[in-house]
């Protein structure tokens, strides 16, 4: 089979890392990629949110499949695109993708399908905002409704901090368009943790479960960012938690959006709180997450292409997918000044004395080439990666990893895993 990948950070390495394995692969090219994929597919220097741009190249290189990786061309409308031309894509259409691109339809749909999530209202004026928020007594997470790059969330403790949070975004548009319209919630208590199922249109098989890291501090401290690190599996999701994610969450929904002419192909990721009363839904996206999708696939025994394309070709069926017994963790490395404006360019030493042990890889995210040398080039630059018979020894590795890269400004949380295994810090 001839695949294309489309994105460029940690998360498509391990797709591509993933998909490379199989053999069924003929060639395999990402677009566009970075150094770290460059050993495993031929890159491709096309933008990961240039729509007529990879459908061309789809086209002309007459690929089998396109596996999507992040949701800015899924809710452009790329996976349309590719099927109106009769390629098959693992990505949901731009209208089951809105699941994750307007979080009012993905709130009213969980609401149609009776999937557990936090109660909530839409707002477009703060005085209506506050007074839905005064029932819960300000304690309530505040959302931009449009894609604000998971940075448009304030969780409010007060009725103060729900004014000034609708404020920021209703009055003085801190998150410009994407905060017209606001989504206010009940805020919940618990374990945050991830899980991604594969869905077809109508089955859905789940991968194993992740907890991923939002916050850029030790101690789950500091603002918000893409995500610090993850691990898989996460024993707060235990097997009855996860069959009724299965049958409470991710079934209904994926049958909700069918019904309402979304059929969804895919990964369908469900952000969860792991509350006293069961798994209740943060958020959906229409993708894998990263750094989530890090940990689960160096666990995935299953073969991922043949999965990903049965998927895309709605004939992937229900069941169960194979994992590793073993436990995986990823630690980012983030550049200087992340979540906010990096410092680039600097030179990062130390990738193969990491990958000297055979249990660590370290997937590419914010790296670029320079003549010879490998440089920073974005904010997550890093996914240190390793396997551990237990997480407490994955957690070793991955740190005894860490210790062996080098880049100025370099910074990571110290205490990835902590939920399972406490706030002693490496
Ligand atoms: P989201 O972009 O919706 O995933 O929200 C980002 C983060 O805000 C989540 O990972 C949670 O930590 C937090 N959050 C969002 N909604 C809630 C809620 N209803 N209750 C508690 N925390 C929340
Ligand atoms: N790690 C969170 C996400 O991918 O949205």
């Amino acid at each position: 089979m001839k695949v294309l990948v489309v994105g460029s950070g940690g998360r498509e390495h391990a797709l591509c890392h993933g998909i490379a394995k199989s053999p069924r692969l003929r060639r395999l090219i990402c677009a566009p990629g970075n150094p770290g994929i460059e050993g495993l597919a031929e890159t491709a220097p096309v933008a990961a949110d240039d729509v007529p741009g990879l459908v061309a190249l789809a086209r002309k290189e007459q690929v089998d499949l396109v596996v999507v990786g992040p949701e800015a061309p899924l809710a452009l409308g790329l996976a349309d695109a590719l099927r109106a031309e009769g390629i098959a894509c693992f990505g949901p259409s731009r209208a089951a993708a809105e699941i994750e691109s307007s979080k009012a339809f993905a709130k009213e749909l969980m609401k149609r399908a009776k999937i557990p999530t936090a109660t909530f209202g839409t707002f477009e004026d703060v005085d209506s905002a506050l007074a839905f928020a005064a029932e819960w007594g300000g304690r309530v997470a505040v959302k931009a409704d449009g894609l604000a790059a998971g940075k448009g969330v304030i969780v409010c403790g007060s009725m103060e901090e729900a004014r000034r949070a609708l404020e920021t975004m209703l009055v003085e548009k801190a998150f410009g368009e994407a905060g017209r319209r606001v989504v206010v919630e009940e805020r919940l208590e618990g374990q945050e943790a991830s899980v991604i199922a594969l869905v077809d249109g109508r089955d859905v098989r789940l991968l194993a479960p992740a907890q991923d890291h939002k916050r850029l501090l030790d101690g789950d401290l500091g603002p918000n960012t893409g995500g610090m690190g993850a691990y898989s599996p996460a024993p707060i999701v235990d097997e009855a938690t996860l069959e009724r994610v299965r049958r409470e969450i991710l079934l209904p929904a994926v049958a909700q959006l069918a019904a309402e002419g979304r059929e969804f192909r895919g990964a369908l990721y469900a952000g969860l709180m792991i509350t006293a009363e069961g798994p209740k839904v943060i958020e959906f996206n229409c993708r894998m997450g990263d750094p989530e999708t890090q940990p689960i696939v160096v666990r995935l025994e299953d073969d991922l292409l043949e999965l990903m394309e049965a998927a895309a070709n709605g004939r992937m069926g229900p069941g169960a997918i194979a994992f590793d017994e073993r436990a995986a963790m990823t630690v980012v490395l983030a550049a200087e000044g992340y979540p906010g404006k990096v410092r680039k360019g600097d030179r990062i030493d130390g990738i193969a004395e990491a990958e000297a042990d055979p249990e660590v890889i370290v997937f590419h995210a914010g790296t670029a080439r320079r003549d010879d040398e490998l440089v920073t080039a974005g904010g997550r630059v890093l996914g240190v990666t390793a396997l551990g018979a237990t997480l407490k020894e994955a957690r070793e590795r991955a740190y005894r990893a860490c210790e062996k890269i080098r880049f100025e400004g370099m910074q990571y949380r110290r205490d990835i895993g902590h939920h399972v295994l406490g706030q002693e810090q490496r």
